[in-house]
């Protein structure tokens, strides 16, 4: 197999190695005909093994980096090539976080999401309605008669829309509405219009002339972190819009919407009480990676991996490629091996054994120019830096989940709003506030000092921390949920410790009762925190038994 990389590298220089042999880090960037090809199918009933080809796959959830881009990328490359689909590019392109937020505060938070839900309904109708009076693709235009009658009758509900020349995305459409309505008694007249209802049904009355739609909706959350609960909210609007149209007799068979969610979005929705009424299992995928399907992607990878990166024979096995078996850990006293080593200080998560292993290939082929073989201090500076980056990621990541927990009551959120929609266009207030709740984050962890401590300090720590954060949020569970907080119980292996699953729904809030409780490896690289001294194993994440 030679991928576009070997074929850059190869004109570059004639017998020069691939860049980045471990593949494109981000799912968002990486050549679609690369990606398809070095995608790595998983067995089985879970989200890992959802086929290109399955429809009744809607949404994608998962965590930062667990490969929902790839997934929606791969399911639109297959549609694309059937000839009883009509499959639209992939929507990236969000409205700005300040429109985001204006229009989030117009409601009182009891009703945001059902807003959120009208604002996506009216975008993806606008948009399409501009697909089929648009639509070069079959050469199967609409009748005149159609035609006039969309862009004359709908001309109120379909704003820039009822005129476009040519088709127009979901996410263009939900920024021309929140532009165009500033005020809540505006947006709700635009969205409780009469016409909306007759444009559904004469819409769905249209596309059965035409393929199945396909839309691929990324809720890209590049913008997230600037204002976490007002994106939140956005979200969970979409994924309820995407659920009802899903039991939309008329549209829900010609209209497919494919969207992917974090499972920060998709864990909220437990907590509300729309939850049991619009979630339908069957079509909702969860990318769930744990200790196994984890090493199953590492050999995948290696097996690809071109046969100067192996430092010795014995097949495509970590040992081979590293040319070390095992890893001294000096603090610890103690050796391990190289792949258990590496694996636990991922996140468990394909991105990060995508970004170490090209880390790890750089200094292999560099030492390789020295004349040498990779020396087992150089594995442990790699694994080291780069486990820092996925702690400090993962600690970002749980302080903007807190940011979204602590959204104020309707008296405060003035001041808040002012934050992102003030005059500031760079939302520095905004960016300094989430930093703020970071450091403070991190303080308290690591007040808590060791890697490893007791039922009794767990108690301790979580009362504090629920007092600095003004009791509004619930910080442990949030360190649980983003897999940063572990807990051990009877059963275990040796320093084994149970992080959470988002396939595990129970689990929201973190087990208060175990008897002793453990911080991801990863956090000893990116924080002030002490491991275990001589003798004692290093933490192994595991998923409930
Ligand atoms: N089944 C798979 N086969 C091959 N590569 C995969 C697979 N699943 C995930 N990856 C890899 O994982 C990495 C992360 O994927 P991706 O960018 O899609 O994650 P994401 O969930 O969209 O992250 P974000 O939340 O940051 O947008 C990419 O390098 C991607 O190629
Ligand atoms: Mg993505």
């Amino acid at each position: 197999l030679t991928t576009r990389a070997d074929v850059l590298t190869a004109e570059a220089h004639p017998s020069g190695p691939v860049l980045d042999p471990f593949g494109d880090p981000d799912g968002a960037r990486a050549d679609i005909d690369d990606l398809v090809r070095e995608f790595i199918d998983f067995d089985g009933h879970d989200g890992l093994a959802t086929r290109p080809d399955d429809l009744t796959a809607r949404v994608i959830v998962g965590r930062k980096g667990a490969g929902k881009t790839v997934y929606l990328r791969r399911a639109r490359a297959h549609a694309t090539r059937q000839h009883d689909l009509y499959a639209d590019d992939l929507q990236q392109s969000l409205p700005t976080t300040t429109d985001i937020v204006k229009a989030s505060s117009l409601y009182p938070l009891s009703v945001v999401t059902e807003a959120w839900m009208g604002l996506w309904r009216a975008a993806i109708l606008r948009s399409v309605v501009s697909h089929l009076l648009n639509n070069r693709k079959f050469g199967i235009g609409l009748l005149t008669e159609d035609e006039e009658d969309l862009r004359t009758r709908y001309k109120a509900v379909l704003g820039g829309a009822h005129a476009s020349r040519t088709p127009l995305s979901v996410y263009s459409q939900l920024t021309e509405i929140l532009v165009r309505h500033r005020t809540r008694g505006g947006l709700d007249r635009y969205l409780h219009h009469r016409l909306w209802e007759e444009l559904e049904y004469r819409a769905a009355e249209l596309l059965r002339r035409f393929p199945p739609v396909c839309f691929y909706i990324d809720a890209v959350d590049e913008e997230f972190r600037h204002a976490p609960m007002f994106w939140l909210m956005c979200q969970r609007g979409l994924f309820y819009q995407v659920m009802r149209f899903l039991r939309d007799s008329r549209l829900g068979g010609r209209l497919h919407l494919f969207i992917c969610v974090r499972d920060h979005v998709y864990a909220s929705l437990f907590e509300s009480e729309h939850a049991t009424r619009y979630l339908d299992p069957r079509h909702i995928r969860l990318l769930e990676w744990d200790d196994g399907t984890i090493r199953q992607f590492l050999h995948a990878k290696l097996k690809r991996l071109p046969p100067e990166y192996f430092a010795g024979p014995g097949g495509p096995s970590t040992a081979a490629w590293l040319g070390v078996t095992e890893v001294r850990n000096e603090a610890r006293d103690r050796t391990e091996r190289v792949q258990d080593y590496l694996v636990r200080h991922t996140r468990l998560l394909p991105r990060d054994i995508v970004v170490m292993g090209n880390e790890l290939c750089r200094e292999i082929l560099a030492a390789r120019e020295r004349g040498q073989q990779l020396r087992p201090e150089t594995i442990r500076r790699v694994v080291r830096v780069e486990a820092g980056t996925f702690g400090r990621e993962q600690l970002s990541v749980a302080a903007n989940q807190i940011a979204a927990d602590l959204m104020p009551g309707s008296a405060a959120q003035k001041d808040f709003v002012e934050l992102y929609t003030g005059s500031d266009p760079n939302f520095t207030g905004a960016q300094a506030y989430q930093d703020g709740l970071r450091k403070k984050l991190i303080e308290f962890i690591e007040t808590i000092r060791d890697d490893r401590f007791s039922q009794a300090r767990f108690r301790r720590a979580d009362k504090r921390v629920r007092a600095q954060f003004e009791h509004s949020s619930d910080p442990m569970s949030v360190l649980w949920q983003n897999g940063l907080l572990g807990y051990v119980e009877d059963g275990l292996g040796e320093g084994e410790a149970v992080f959470y699953s988002a396939a595990d729904r129970s689990s929201l809030e973190v087990p208060r009762g175990a008897a002793e409780y453990a911080f991801h490896p990863c956090l000893l690289d990116a924080i002030r925190l002490k491991g275990g001294g001589p003798g004692t194993p290093p933490t192994t994440p595991v998923r409930r038994p």
